[in-house]
This record gives structure tokens, sequence and C-alpha cells, in this order.
């Protein structure tokens, strides 16, 4: 059983804005993907830990794969296509945007897929959610809805599977979805709220103070 996390550090961070894309942000003293590729690559289960960059961020992480595509869903197909015929039973499909990964919650994950190909950490969601525009529409009711996180665990062949089969001309910003509409189900398993994504600059904030806090 071989199980092999994937970090997508290819994107351009544009809604946080600044330099660098958001990925390459030093925190606590090292670039931001660094943190979840250490969680991910001490956790006793994981064998191998893959970070993909564009093709023009090569030299920027150590041993990354210069493979990011256009999309996230490109990148980590690449990662996935460049996986293929080599043993691997199992991905870990993780935003490089989350530094904080909690072990227990690689656990989670991991144990959920003895009963199904795949596995997401959800939390639920606290605000009141409607439809609008510009003016409200219709109200929605939050039974049954969640927020989705990564990392997001999958038999590899299974998550194989739902990318070559995702329509080219669809959007997908996650690959539990994909899982789940090719007909692969996805177990849900509580998430935590350390693993939020940094996409605007209040989140790096907020990551920073965590780090602040965690040296004291
Ligand atoms: N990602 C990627 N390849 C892309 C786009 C995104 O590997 N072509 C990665 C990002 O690096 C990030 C994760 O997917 O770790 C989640 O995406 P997001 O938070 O949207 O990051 P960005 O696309 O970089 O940010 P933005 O959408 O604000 O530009
Ligand atoms: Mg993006």
């Amino acid at each position: 059983d071989t199980i092999v996390a994937i970090i997508v550090a290819a994107g351009k961070g544009e809604r946080i804005g600044g330099a660098d894309p958001k990925q390459f942000i030093d925190l606590g003293g090292c670039p931001l993907v660094e943190h979840s590729r250490m969680a991910l690559a001490a956790h006793s289960r994981i064998d191998r830990v893959v970070v993909v960059v564009a093709p023009d961020q090569a030299d920027r992480i150590p041993d990354a794969r210069p493979i990011g595509g256009a999309t996230r869903r490109e990148s980590v197909r690449n990662a996935l296509e460049e996986l293929a015929d080599s043993g691997v039973s199992t991905v870990l499909i993780h935003d490089a945007a989350r530094p904080f990964v909690p072990p227990a919650v690689i656990d989670r994950l991991l144990d959920a897929l003895d009963a199904q190909p795949g596995a997401v950490p959800v939390l639920p969601i606290t605000d009141t959610l409607a439809r609008g525009d510009s003016v409200l529409t219709e109200g929605v009711s939050r039974d049954h809805v969640f927020r989705l996180q990564t990392p997001q665990a999958f038999r590899f062949d299974a998550i194989l599977d739902a990318h070559r089969r995702w329509p080219a001309t669809e959007d997908a910003t996650d690959d539990a979805g994909m899982a789940q509409r090719t007909g692969h189900d996805v177990m849900m398993v509580e998430g935590s709220p350390i693993l939020d994504k940094i996409t605007y600059p209040a989140d790096l904030a907020l990551a920073e103070a965590r780090i602040a806090q965690a040296m004291e």
C-alpha cells in the first residue's frame, strides 16, 4: 500500500495580491508551502510528498515538480498522470494554501478509505445562506450543506478515472466534487478550522498570528 500526498502550489494567488504567489510567502521562517509539506511528510502512513509548482517556478522549492497547469484541476491531473502505473494505491490531494494539517485529520481520511473510494474533511456552515443578484431572491437551507477542505483522500484509480472522464469545458474547484460527479462515493470526515485556506490578506495575518503564538 503506497500512499502519496500531492500538494498543488502552482496558483498565482491573485486574490491575496502581492508580488509573490502566496505559497512562497515567508511564514515563520520558511515558504508557506513548506508547512504542509513537513506535516504530510512527517505522518507515518504517508510514503512520499510531491509538490507541484508552475514550470517557471521550478527553482523556488527543492525537489518540486514543475508540472503545474493553467487551472488547479490541470495541476492535479498532471501530477496524477505522472504517478500513473507506478504502483500508488492511495493519494492525498492538498492545497499549498492550507499550511496547517492536523495529523488526526489525515488518519480520519485514510481510515474512511476502508469504506469508500474517497474522503473529504468538512465543517458545518455557520453563516446564514441565501441566493440573490443585487437583492435577495431566496433563502438557502443549511441542512446537509458543508464546506469542504483539503487534504482530500482517494483510492488512486478512482480519482485518476474522475480526472480522465471530467469534461474539458467544465470547471472544478476540488477533487471530491469531481469524484462524486463521476460516480465515486466520497465519505465526509470532520475537518478542522486550522485547515482553512489562505485566500485573502486577512487569512495570512491569522496564519502569522498562529505561528507567532506557537513559537512563544
Ligand atoms: N493551484 C495550482 N494550479 C493552478 C491554480 C491553483 O496548483 N493553476 C493551487 C494553488 O497554488 C493553491 C490551491 O490550488 O494552493 C488552491 O487554489 P487557490 O486558493 O485558488 O490559489 P490561487 O489560484 O493561487 O489563488 P487565486 O485564485 O486568488 O489566484
Ligand atoms: Mg485560484
